[in-house]
């Protein structure tokens, strides 16, 4: 199963992602990730990556491909993928079809994780995650079993994404608003979207991900 998870930020790509992943053992490839761990091991690409991102822009395009094909050229691949983030603009729908082309794959599915703006930005207010693995919570809506350790590593040490600041929310969510759009007109005309509501509880949105891939 080769599948794009779509949705705005705060939408619940990376949380639903966490879930496939343990479900099905696909490869994760977050670009979002990426770039964050490039800003944290301070690469050319890190903080290229990081001018954009602290403003909550989109990094430009050649860069973003860029990773993306050296990462699906990756044995691991050949199970399939996950994209959780990718791609962001038109330009970057393109691109992959012509990096799938020549690794000879298809998609099968994008699937988009719908949810109301408002609500999106609680989401992102309330986010903190795992410095040591990267898990992510939320301090109302998906908190750690026991207050401070971290569910999956049992790490202490959180944080709070920059791009998860008030001011640069706003911004983040305009432009991925716009870019958005053509998107998700382009893989409804391949036939290839499915729409779920993401604005219910983690766990009903995974049922219906799983509906999809199964
Ligand atoms: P990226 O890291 O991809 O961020 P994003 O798209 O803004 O999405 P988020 O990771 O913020 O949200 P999410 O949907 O994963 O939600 P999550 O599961 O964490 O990209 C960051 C930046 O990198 C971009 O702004 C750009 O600069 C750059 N970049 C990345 N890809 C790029 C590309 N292709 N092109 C150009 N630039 C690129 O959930 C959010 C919160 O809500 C959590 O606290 C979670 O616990 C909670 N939550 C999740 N689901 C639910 C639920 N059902 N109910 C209640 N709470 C929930
Ligand atoms: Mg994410």
């Amino acid at each position: 199963m080769n599948f794009i998870l779509m949705g705005l930020p705060g939408a619940g790509k990376g949380t639903q992602a966490e879930r496939i992943v343990a479900e099905y053992g696909l490869p994760h490839i977050s670009t979002g990730d990426m770039f964050r761990a490039a800003m944290a091991n301070e690469t050319e690409l890190g903080l290229k990556a990081k001018s954009y991102m602290d403003q909550g822009a989109l990094v430009p395009d050649e860069v973003t491909n860029g990773i993306v094909k050296e990462r699906l050229a990756e044995p691991d691949t050949e199970k399939g993928f996950l994209l959780d983030g990718f791609p962001r603009t038109l330009d970057q729908a393109k691109a992959l079809d012509e990096m799938l082309a020549d690794l000879n794959k298809k998609l099968d599915a994008v699937i988009d994780i719908h949810v109301p703006e408002e609500v999106l930005v609680e989401r992102l207010a309330g986010r903190f995650m795992c410095r040591n693995c990267g898990a992510t919570y939320h301090k109302l809506f998906n908190p750690p079993k026991e207050e401070g350790t971290c569910d999956r590593c049992g790490s202490h040490d959180f944080y709070q994404r920059e791009d998860d600041k008030p001011e640069t929310v706003k911004n983040r969510l305009a432009v991925n608003i716009k870019s958005s759009e053509p998107i998700l007109t382009y893989y409804k005309d391949k036939g290839l979207l499915q729409s779920i509501d993401g604005d219910r509880d983690i766990d009903a949105v995974f049922e219906d991900v799983q509906k999809i891939i199964d």
